[in-house]
């Protein structure tokens, strides 16, 4: 729908084996891109290594590299093998680099591995890498002539990358990233704007974003001019990267087919799951739950019930989406997010973003509480759940008042 020409088969993509991936591309009308996932029993690629295209007056190549992490490190059914890089790139890019004048490369490759290869390979202009890197971060020089792009994890970034290449001119740098991060900056910025807009009790915020805004204006402005007048003598690229968050509307029918899928991953769940079958992690990492600070903390209990925090979990709940293992760590107590199925096992009082999401592990506490005081609460603590992705007005000193925590 989106108009792609080209996908790079990440580790990943084969978490589900093989025969399931080739049935996803066989029915789409774009085309998959590795040159190292290799069928161990003829040796050769099971996918295409690299496509062609000619981009106006440009040969271009687009190349697809597989790294080595994931579970496709060793997939179950044996039926791929991941090769290094290093035994097929070199050949490729001797193939391709007279002809084609911008060559791209697609992979899940580490950081290092690209560096190695924007060194060794100058042919190769531009890196579109896929897997953990801050999202949305302008592009990464790693030579003059290689830059690196992150793609944002999960799909919640949508990049746009627009690019002037003149042959024999590498990119450049300087004024240029300043302006990429000024734009993005600006991007932020009016996100932010949208969402304070009609919250007359956020005024003075709003007034102080749209202050920031018009001297960034400026800056950007300025910038551009210097740009202009420096064109035509080496490559540049404008890059954009879009948020898919809170603050853009939904396509109603794409939200119909998300929240299927998100209700088919809490079903499959509840299934594999079962309460019986999951340690209760949480206990033994010294959770309580909110009704054993009940008995000496009368009035935060109070106060806390009649919060967002206390019903976060009946919203997961009212979305069918309480077994979705990706909606625990924020709106429940204790869950760890590196294994939240241990949440399955759950006593009922720590089913909310409770006391102990803020105030830590409360057990040693509770039995000595003049002896185990509590941390204080940190910034910290609530923006590793307010993120910009779901909460992209999320202010510490405002939000902090509402809790009215303290007695
Ligand atoms: C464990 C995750 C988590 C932590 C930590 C957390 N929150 Fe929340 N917060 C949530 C969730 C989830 C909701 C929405 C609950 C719902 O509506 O179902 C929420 C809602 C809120 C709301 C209500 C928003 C509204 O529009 O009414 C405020 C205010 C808030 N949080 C402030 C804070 C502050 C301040 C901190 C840190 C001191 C904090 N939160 C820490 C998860 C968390
Ligand atoms: C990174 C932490 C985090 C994760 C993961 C998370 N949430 Fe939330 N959620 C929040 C916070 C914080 C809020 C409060 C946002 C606000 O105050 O605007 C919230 C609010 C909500 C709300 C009510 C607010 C609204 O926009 O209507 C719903 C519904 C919700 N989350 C559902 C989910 C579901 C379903 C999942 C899993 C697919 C999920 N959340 C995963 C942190 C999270
Ligand atoms: C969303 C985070 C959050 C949750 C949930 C939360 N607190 Fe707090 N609590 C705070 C913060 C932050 C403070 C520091 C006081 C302040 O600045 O508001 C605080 C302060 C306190 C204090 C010290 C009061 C004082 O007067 O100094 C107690 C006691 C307390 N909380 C108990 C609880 C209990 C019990 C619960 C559960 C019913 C709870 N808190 C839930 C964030 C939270
Ligand atoms: C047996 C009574 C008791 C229970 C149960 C209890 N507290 Fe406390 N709590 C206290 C006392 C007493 C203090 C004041 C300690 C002091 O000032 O020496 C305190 C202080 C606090 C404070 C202020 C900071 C600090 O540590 O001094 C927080 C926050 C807090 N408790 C959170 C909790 C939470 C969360 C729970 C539930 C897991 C809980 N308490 C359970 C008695 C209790």
């Amino acid at each position: 729908m989106t108009g792609y020409d080209a996908v790079g088969v990440g580790g990943r993509d084969l978490a589900a084996g093989l025969d399931f991936l080739l049935e996803i591309r066989d029915e789409s009308r774009f085309d998959w891109l590795s040159a190292n996932i290799i069928d161990p029993k003829t040796g050769t690629p099971l996918f295409k290594p690299f496509i062609t295209r000619q981009l106006g007056e440009l040969e271009a190549a687009v190349i697809g590299l597989t790294g080595p992490t994931g579970p496709a490190a060793k997939p179950a059914d044996g039926k791929v093998v991941i090769q290094p890089w290093q035994d097929h790139l070199p050949s490729i890019i001797e193939k391709l680099a007279d002809s084609h004048a911008f060559i791209v490369l697609l992979t899940d490759l580490g950081i290092g591995a690209c560096r190695e290869i924007a060194d060794a390979f100058p042919a190769v202009n531009l890196i579109v890498r896929a897997g953990n890197i801050d999202s949305g971060a302008p592009p990464l020089f790693l030579t003059d002539n290689t830059i690196l792009i992150g793609t944002g994890r999960k799909g919640k970034y949508i990049g746009v990358l627009e690019v002037a290449w003149r042959t024999g001119a590498g990119w450049r740098t300087g004024d240029h990233q300043a302006l990429t991060a000024g734009k993005k900056e600006r991007s932020r910025l009016l996100g932010q704007i949208n969402r304070l807009e009609g919250r007359p009790e956020l005024k003075d915020h709003y007034e102080e974003i749209r202050t920031r805004l018009a001297s960034l204006e400026i800056t950007i402005e300025q910038l551009e001019k210097k740009e202009r007048s420096a064109a035509g003598t080496v490559s540049s690229f404008d890059n954009r990267f879009v948020a898919m968050d809170v603050s853009l509307p939904d396509h109603p029918a794409v939200l119909d087919l998300v929240d299927e899928n998100k209700r088919s991953v809490s079903k499959m769940n509840r299934r594999s799951l079962s309460a019986a079958g999951a340690k209760d992690g949480v206990a033994a990492r010294g959770f309580s739950g909110w009704s054993a600070c009940a008995k000496c903390h009368r009035q935060q209990v109070k106060t806390w019930r009649a919060s967002r925090h206390a019903s976060s979990y009946l919203t997961l709940v009212e979305k069918g989406q309480q077994f979705n293992l990706e909606c625990l760590p924020c709106h429940l107590t204790g869950v760890d997010p590196e294994d939240p199925a241990t949440a399955m096992g759950i006593t009922a009082d720590l089913q909310a973003v409770g006391c102990e999401s803020c105030h830590g592990p409360g057990s040693m506490h509770r039995a000595n509480p003049a002896g185990h005081r509590t941390a204080p609460v940190k910034r910290e603590i609530c923006l590793g759940c307010h993120t910009p992705e779901q909460d992209n007005s999320f202010d510490f000193t405002e939000d902090l008042q509402r809790l009215k925590c303290r007695s």
